[in-house]
C-alpha cells in the first residue's frame, strides 16, 4: 500500500440478517482509492455498489441488520470496522462525505438552506458566520443554482428535487471531505446540470486532492470522470482497471456486455441495441461457479462447477473469469480476419 492511499478495502463482507435468513450482499470485496483519484463503481442493479459504499460508513443498523466482516483502512491506519460509533460519526461528514440518490432524507426541513449548509461549513471549518454564508452562497452558485443570494432564505419544501440535490450536492462539497462517495449523484438532473456537479467533483478532485467513490450506471459518465473502474456483479468485484484499459480491452464478458449496451452516437441507430440476458440472481440462490455464468455467453462446464478467483493480470487489470486469455485470443483472431 503506498502513502497515497486514502482507503483501503479489504475482503469485505455484508451479511444481513433477514426474515429469510441470512444473506451476504457483499462477498469479500476489495479496492483501494487514492488521494487525487476518482473510482467508478459500475454493475447493473442489485449488484451491491450502494451495499459497499455504505458499508463503508457503516450505514446499517449494527444491533439487528448486518455483520460486517473485513478491514476498512483510511489513511492506512484507522480501521472504520472497529471504530467507535461515537468516531465513527466524526468520520462521517467530516472526512468521508457522502451524497445520496434521494436528498430529501438528508436535510432538516424546518431550517433554511443558508443555514444548513453554513452549519455544515462551520462545522468543520475555522470560519466567521459571516464568512460561511458568503461560502454557503458560493457552493450553491457553483452547482448551478439561479439567485443563490436569495435561495439560502429558502426551506428545503420550497425547492424542486433537483434543487434539493444540488443544494446536498453543495453542502457536502463545501465541508471539503478527504473522501466523498456519491451514489448516483447525478441520476434525477438534467444534463446541463449533471455537467456542471461533475466539473464541481472533478474540479474539488484536483485542487484538493479529493478521492472519490463514484457509482453509477452510466458508463459515459465514468469515461469522462473517472481515473479507475471497478465492475460490480453479484456482490463481488469482476474487474479492475484504468478507465483507458477498461474500454480499450475489457476483459469480463460482463464488462464486455456492458460496454456494447452503451447507446452510440454515431452509426447504425437502428441496430438493437445490446442487452446483456437474463437477469442479476437473488442472494438467495448464488450460482455456485462463477456467479455470472448462467448468463455468459462464453460459460462452459468449469464455469458452472467453480468459482475462478480475481487474478492480476500483466497488464495490471484484475479479471474474474476462467476464459479471459482464451476470450482475448479468440477476438483478435476475429479481429483479423474480419479486417
Ligand atoms: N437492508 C437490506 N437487507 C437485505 N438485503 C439488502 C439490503 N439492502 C440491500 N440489500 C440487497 O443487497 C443487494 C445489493 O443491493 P444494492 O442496493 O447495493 O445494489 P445496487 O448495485 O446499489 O443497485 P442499484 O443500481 O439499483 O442502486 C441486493 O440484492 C439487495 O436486495
Ligand atoms: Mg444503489
Amino acid at each position: 500500500m503506498s502513502s497515497d492511499t486514502l482507503l483501503d478495502v479489504k475482503d469485505l463482507k455484508t451479511h444481513f440478517f433477514t426474515e429469510r435468513g441470512k444473506v451476504t450482499a457483499i462477498d469479500g470485496v476489495s479496492f483501494q482509492i487514492n488521494k487525487g483519484e476518482i473510482v467508478g463503481v459500475v454493475g447493473e442493479s442489485g449488484c451491491g455498489k450502494s451495499v459497499t459504499s455504505q458499508s463503508v460508513l457503516r450505514l446499517f443498523d449494527e444491533k439487528h441488520l448486518v455483520k460486517y466482516e473485513g478491514e476498512i483502512l483510511f489513511e492506512g491506519e484507522t480501521d472504520l470496522l472497529k471504530l467507535s460509533k461515537k468516531k465513527m460519526q466524526m468520520i462521517r461528514g467530516n472526512d468521508i462525505s457522502m451524497i445520496f440518490q434521494d436528498p430529501l432524507s438528508s436535510l432538516n426541513p424546518v431550517l433554511t438552506i443558508g443555514f444548513q449548509i453554513a452549519e455544515a461549513i462551520m462545522l468543520h471549518q475555522d470560519v466567521t458566520k459571516k464568512e460561511a454564508y458568503e461560502r454557503a452562497v458560493e457552493m450553491l452558485k457553483l452547482t448551478g443554482i439561479p439567485s443563490p443570494e436569495k435561495r439560502v432564505n429558502d426551506y428545503p419544501h420550497n425547492l424542486s428535487g433537483g434543487m434539493r440535490q444540488r443544494v446536498m450536492i453543495a453542502m457536502t462539497l463545501a465541508c471539503q471531505p478527504k473522501l466523498l462517495i456519491a451514489d448516483e449523484p447525478t441520476t434525477a438532473l438534467d444534463v446541463t446540470i449533471q455537467a456542471q456537479i461533475l466539473d464541481l467533483i472533478s474540479g474539488l478532485n484536483q485542487k484538493l486532492e479529493m478521492g472519490v467513490m463514484f457509482i453509477t450506471h452510466d458508463l459515459g459518465v465514468v469515461a469522462e470522470l473517472c481515473h479507475r473502474v471497478v465492475v460490480m456483479y453479484l456482490g463481488q468485484i469482476v474487474e479492475e482497471a484504468s478507465v483507458e484499459s477498461l474500454f480499450e480491452s475489457p476483459l469480463h464478458p460482463y464488462t464486455k456486455g456492458l460496454i456494447k449496451s452503451i447507446p452510440q452516437m454515431e452509426g447504425d441507430r437502428s441496430q438493437k441495441l445490446h442487452v446483456i440476458e437474463g437477469t442479476v440472481p437473488s442472494l438467495d440462490s448464488i450460482p455456485i461457479g462463477c456467479r455470472f455464468a448462467p448468463r455468459c455467453p462464453f460459460a462452459d462446464s468449469v464455469c458452472l462447477e467453480k468459482a475462478p478467483d480475481l487474478t492480476e493480470t500483466s497488464s495490471n487489470q484484475k479479471v474474474r473469469c476462467w476464459h479471459f486469455e482464451k476470450i482475448a485470443q479468440e477476438e483478435e483472431c476475429y479481429a483479423n480476419v474480419s479486417s
